[in-house]
């Protein structure tokens, strides 16, 4: 089993978002998965200029040389894949959604329609599964709603969303030990979902678990 992340936050591997994936991947690792972990920042991908040339001229192949020729070979070899971001702006970074409006090539000139919903076909039929991956800076759960809509349109198999990521790459002690309990959390999740294909509901929840409150939440960030 080959479980894949492409993680679209600009800070690459030092990222809060890579925090999380590479905990999940570690666990997964754990469970026998082979894992890769793609940090989008550092691979040349320019943006996809909507010709189609990719649909009805050299059918799967983009016209641009750039990087995201092997970046579809590593995503098509994928079992499982996973998007990894920060929330910027309420959705996902520039970075991410350019990398997936790449993925197009992937796609076929097909139209499909399930219960009144309309997509594009897959080119060739695929079994993968998706795992959705965020952090955001504020507390709470609604700067997290545009990316959860975005996500919805992959069906993804797990969607974990941190809030308060901030603290993630914190060196105080005592954030660190509540950090380290909730990357063991997800380190967990990338187990199960390696070992099983699926997340247990106390899992979950114990991915869920508040970092801080609030109000100290605010005083650690000085605002
Ligand atoms: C341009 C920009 C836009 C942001 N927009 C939001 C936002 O809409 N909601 C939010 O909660 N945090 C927002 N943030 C904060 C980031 O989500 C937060 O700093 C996150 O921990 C960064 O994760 P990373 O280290 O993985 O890049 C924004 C940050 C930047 C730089």
């Amino acid at each position: 089993m080959k479980m894949i992340a492409f993680n679209g936050s600009p800070a690459g591997k030092d990222s809060a978002t890579n925090r999380i994936i590479e905990a999940f991947l570690s666990g997964a690792e754990r469970a026998g998965a082979q894992t890769e972990n793609y940090q989008l920042c550092d691979y040349a991908i320019s943006q996809c200029r909507g010709c189609f040339a990719c649909w009805f001229q050299s059918p799967g192949v983009c016209v641009m040389q750039d990087d995201m020729k092997q970046l579809l070979r590593a995503y098509q070899s994928a079992d499982v894949v996973c998007f990894g971001s920060p929330v910027y702006s309420w959705n996902v970074t520039a970075l991410l959604k350019n990398f997936v409006d790449r993925l197009i090539p992937l796609k076929s000139p097909l139209i499909t329609e399930s219960s009144g919903n309309f997509d594009m076909a897959d080119a060739k039929q695929r079994v993968q599964r998706y795992v959705a991956i965020a952090n955001c800076g504020f507390p709470g759960e609604n700067n997290f709603s545009i990316i959860k809509a975005a996500f919805s349109c992959c069906n993804p198999a797990l969607e974990i969303y941190r809030n308060c990521g901030k603290l993630l790459k914190s060196k105080q002690p005592s954030v660190q030990t509540v950090v380290g309990e909730y990357l063991q959390a997800v380190e967990t999740a990338g187990y199960e979902m390696a070992a099983t294909g699926q997340v247990c509901e106390e899992t979950k929840q114990r991915m869920s678990m508040p970092l801080m409150s609030v109000q100290d939440y605010v005083k650690f960030l000085g605002m």
